[in-house]
């Protein structure tokens, strides 16, 4: 297998050590799944590596040796209209083990033994989770304010949690640095493809559970690593004809960090430069998305509408769904923040699925 640098078009093995390329450009994985069909997934296999006749994998042996049961999460109706993921059922309480599960099993595949990795904390908690698991060493950056039951979490799989001053951007940035330094493995869900081969088991696993695809899908997106796979596994469905179109995808940004709605509001092909306030969506408090350029091609070739989460109704979403049995991280009760108002601009809106992405006892603070 190999990378394709998205800027330059050089290859690369997928054996590199290099976050990048020589170029600057992030990668892309040459990999075309064979056509989707139930009869490949294994039944036998309880997790969302039942998947894996469609998934980018160096072996059979690495996934077998680092999964935690991730995936298989159950769909709920919330209401006539609402249906909620309940990604938060994982092995670290939130979809970003879809991604690191594949991401570290492919570090385990080519030998790596030391990985740096920077978060707004439930990125960095899988990464630490299935690197304890693979035997691997992990350091994870995080910025400071980060919820304190995250940091205890990644330290408590052995992971060095280095708390940086500042907000998400520099605290990426100062990782960063530390990778091009020192040549460290950077196991970052938003530069490693293999994170992407991860989330994209997200549409998989609908698709298998409802046996069709709802008719709206509401996505948070920071650095967009749930909706650039949610994208790759609906065009894998479509070329399949698994489904016929589209669904329509609603996307959530911060009120106060929202470069990519802003960039969509004026047509502009790259995320819009701003200084991110403060949100209590601390996971999607992303102001400059590395992978923001490729995002809003997407989101143009698809028609994908953004919509704010109104920060002073996080809260009460999330109070609402606590009141019904769910109790979700303050970034995930963003989602569902962004769905009423969405309804408010767009009208009804029937048949669509929230993703329940981090659980409450995160944001417990
Ligand atoms: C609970 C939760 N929701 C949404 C996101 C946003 O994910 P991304 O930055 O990949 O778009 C994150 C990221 O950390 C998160 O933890
Ligand atoms: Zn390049």
């Amino acid at each position: 297998m190999e990378f394709i640098c998205s800027a330059c078009g050089k290859r690369e093995s997928v054996r590199t050590r290099k976050a990048h390329c020589d170029c600057g450009g992030l990668w892309k994985l040459d990999y075309e799944p064979p056509k989707f069909d139930t009869e490949k997934i294994d039944r036998s296999e309880w997790s969302m590596f039942r998947y894996r006749a469609f998934m980018a994998l160096d072996d059979d042996a690495s996934w077998r040796g680092i999964s935690l049961g991730e995936g298989m999460t159950p769909i709920v109706r919330l209401d006539e209209n609402v249906l909620l993921k309940m990604d938060y059922f994982m092995p670290t309480l939130s979809f970003k083990d879809r991604g690191a599960a594949v991401l570290v099993s492919h570090c385990r595949a080519i030998g790596v033994d030391s990985v740096v990795q920077d978060s707004s904390g439930n990125a960095g908690n899988s990464v630490a989770a299935y690197c304890a698991k693979a035997g691997i060493a992990c350091e994870i950056f995080v910025p400071e304010g980060t919820s304190p039951k995250k940091i205890d979490s990644i330290r408590a799989h052995g992971a060095v949690c280095t708390v940086v001053p500042g907000g998400r951007d520099h605290c990426a940035e100062v990782c960063r640095e530390k990778v091009e330094r020192q040549g460290l493995y950077y196991a970052n869900h938003v530069y490693n493809p293999f994170f992407y081969e991860g989330t994209k088991t997200y549409i998989y696993e609908v698709f298998e559970q409802l046996g069709r695809i709802p008719a709206h899908l509401v996505i948070p997106v920071g650095n967009g690593t749930l909706f650039l796979g949610a994208i790759k596994g609906l065009e894998h469905l479509l070329r399949s004809g698994c489904i016929e179109k589209m669904p329509q995808i609603i996307a959530l940004q911060a009120e106060t960090c929202d470069p990519l709605l802003r960039a969509a509001a004026q047509g502009l092909a790259e995320p819009a430069e701003l200084t991110p306030r403060p949100t209590i969506a601390e996971g999607i408090a992303i102001g400059k998305p590395m992978r923001g350029r490729e995002i809003l091609e997407y989101a143009y070739k698809y028609g994908v509408r953004f919509v704010h989460a109104p920060e002073d109704r996080i809260l009460d979403a999330r109070a609402a769904l606590a009141r019904r049995g769910i109790y979700c991280e303050h970034t995930t009760a963003a989602n569902y923040a962004a769905y009423l108002a969405y309804c408010e601009t767009y009208g009804p809106t029937p048949d669509c699925l929230i993703t329940m992405c981090g659980a409450g006892l995160k944001s417990d603070h």
